[in-house]
């Protein structure tokens, strides 16, 4: 029954298929929570490091980090649709991203997460998956 398959795909763990995607709000709630992430490191001092790292207007950074997240949630490809192709290990390798700035960009994702409505479950999930690409994306101890 189709009811049915709603109900069991609501209750699909999270990475699996859209579920991620679907939990984070879909692409609106995810740019939400890329703009509160970009706030916040515009805002705290422990990421003034990586905030310089971004050009001044980070109306382009907000873009890219949005499509990709949604990509990478399970939900449409909206970053290779508009920028092509990424690795996210080359696409940092100009930076200088070690522990500390890798730890600096997840604070800022825990500070952003604070203002979302999702369950502290998801968020809890969330944060420790992005520890992934962010390990990935440091280049230096
Ligand atoms: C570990 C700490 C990280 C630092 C310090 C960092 C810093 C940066 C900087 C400075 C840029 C360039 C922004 C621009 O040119 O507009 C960038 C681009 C980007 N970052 Fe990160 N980033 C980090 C982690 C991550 C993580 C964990 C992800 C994904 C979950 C991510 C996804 C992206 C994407 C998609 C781009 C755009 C790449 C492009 O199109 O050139 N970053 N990052």
């Amino acid at each position: 029954m189709l009811i049915l398959g709603f109900e069991k795909k609501d209750r699909l763990p999270y990475g699996v298929e859209d579920a991620s995607y679907r939990a984070a709000g879909g692409e609106a709630g995810i740019r939400k929570l890329v703009d509160d992430f970009y706030d916040a490191m515009d805002q705290l001092p422990e990421a003034a490091k990586i905030r310089a790292m971004h050009p001044a207007d980070l109306t382009l950074s907000r873009d890219k980090l949005a499509r990709f997240l949604c990509g990478w949630l399970g939900g449409p490809k909206l970053y290779a649709e508009k920028y092509g192709p990424i690795r996210i290990p080359q696409a940092h390798s100009r930076f200088e991203i070690g522990s500390k700035e890798r730890d600096a960009w997840l604070l800022c994702m825990e500070e952003a997460l604070k203002n979302q409505p999702y369950t502290a479950e998801f968020k809890k999930y969330l944060l420790e998956q992005l520890y992934v690409p962010a390990e990935r994306s440091r280049n230096r101890s």
